[in-house]
């Protein structure tokens, strides 16, 4: 949809992506170096956009773009300074009345949803906002700048989209899109511009986890990216299974120290999903965290684009946990299959929803979520990017056990 002048990107263009590195570099090739005329568009369906990758000049740059990103050493994981006084550590500040948090997954895409969404996120005057990761189409410098950063491409005609900052503060998950291009603009441009938000200007989000807590509450931000990637080409047949690295878990031990007499509700956010009724499980890091959580927490990630909400669940020797799939900010929404992957894992809300589009595509709904929390009190609206609240809860944390109070849904 072109609600702001048709200048940014399509869906289309971002449709099937696939989530092996490879491909991922030749799909950027293939998208086009200017905004469709959208009267065309509306009535001939998309055509299939990788044949255009294939032009010697784009093959070129695919294959020299692929190895130049890809070859070599991942950025260093970045960790808390000794002499870093709060560890990642922040303590949540709102108003009178409540703290408001935005989170958006998969959101950096430069379509005009992305800014649709962000342009909503704003409109909610959040005091934090936080991205659960996912630059497209590979996390390169160039994308972060323009998908991200709001830094306008001089070699597109596109316009850029901004991440909406919290007034108080932002950060940014690792993805796995991020470390196609080995996280080092990630780590090197856009952290720099993230973090608590000090006279105005953010001070750098020092690391890719981190904490924001009060007294009722603690939300711990993982890297489930950085373990997303293995050596070009030999991750296809080993499968990296985004673990959290020694450097998080010691720091989960040490700094955060989570305890069973804790009287604070847990709300993890993380870019992988745990589990999934629609797509691939990620158990490994909900594994690491048993040694914390004896109690079920609340889950946020992205990765699948897709909205639903799950009730509590938990595999064997993990955590138990309420999971909220939030992978719909930017990306062409994944419609729920007829069949899905795991038909035994129950979800008790998914939206559904076609999403009519000027581009002929099947698609859902883009959006975020909005969270408020008041004293133990958590609320949740998963909006859309009409702005429509399409499902809302209501937590209560007492004694460390979340209860839910309140649940609506269109
Ligand atoms: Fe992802």
């Amino acid at each position: 949809m072109n609600s702001f002048g048709g200048r940014r990107k399509d869906l289309q263009d971002l449709q099937n992506l696939s989530r092996s590195p490879l491909l991922s570099y030749l799909q950027k090739q293939a998208k086009p170096q200017a905004p469709r005329n959208k009267t065309i568009a509306a009535v001939v369906p998309p055509r299939y956009p990788i044949l255009a990758a294939f032009s010697p000049t784009r093959i070129f740059k695919w294959i020299s773009e692929y190895l130049s990103h890809r070859i070599g050493p991942r950025h260093p994981f970045l960790t808390y300074a000794k002499s870093d006084p709060e560890q990642g550590v922040y303590r949540l500040e709102g108003d009178d009345t409540e703290i408001r948090i935005a989170l958006a997954g998969d959101w950096a895409t430069g379509t005009d949803e992305a800014e649709r969404v962000a342009r909503l996120i704003g409109s909610f005057h959040p005091h934090y906002s936080i991205h659960l990761g996912d630059v497209y189409y590979v996390g390169a410098p160039d994308e972060v700048d323009e998908n991200f950063l709001g830094i306008k491409n001089p070699g597109n005609e596109y316009a850029p989209c901004l991440w909406p900052n919290g007034s108080h503060g932002s950060f940014a998950l690792n993805g796995n899109h991020e470390m196609y291009a080995r996280g080092y603009a990630y780590f090197d441009r856009m952290l720099p511009k993230l973090g608590l938000i000090s006279d105005g200007k953010p001070q750098r989000q020092k690391a890719s986890f981190f904490c924001l807590e009060n007294d009722h509450w603690r939300i711990i931000g993982l890297d489930t990216g950085y373990g997303s990637i293995g050596w070009p080409l030999v991750e296809y047949i080993f499968q990296p299974s985004c673990a959290l690295r020694t450097e998080q878990i010691d720091w989960l031990r040490k700094v955060v120290q989570p305890r069973d007499d804790d009287p604070r509700g847990i709300i993890v956010l993380s870019h992988h999903q745990y589990y999934s009724r629609y797509d691939y499980w990620y158990p490994k890091q909900a594994k690491q965290l048993a040694e914390f959580f004896s109690r079920p927490v609340m889950w946020f990630w992205g990765h699948e684009h897709r909205m639903a909400i799950y009730p509590e669940y938990g595999v064997p020797g993990s955590i138990r946990a309420f999971g909220r799939c939030i992978g719909h900010g930017g990306m062409p929404v994944d419609l729920p299959p007829a069949q899905p992957k795991h038909a035994d894992c129950a979800v008790e809300f998914i939206d559904d929803r076609p999403y009519p589009n000027d581009e002929n595509l099947t698609v859902g709904f883009n959006g975020f979520a909005r969270l408020r929390l008041a004293g133990n009190r958590m609320t949740a609206d998963y909006v859309d990017v009409d702005g429509a609240v399409i499902f809302s809860e209501s937590w209560i944390v007492e004694g460390g056990v979340l209860r839910r109070v309140e649940s609506t849904h269109l």
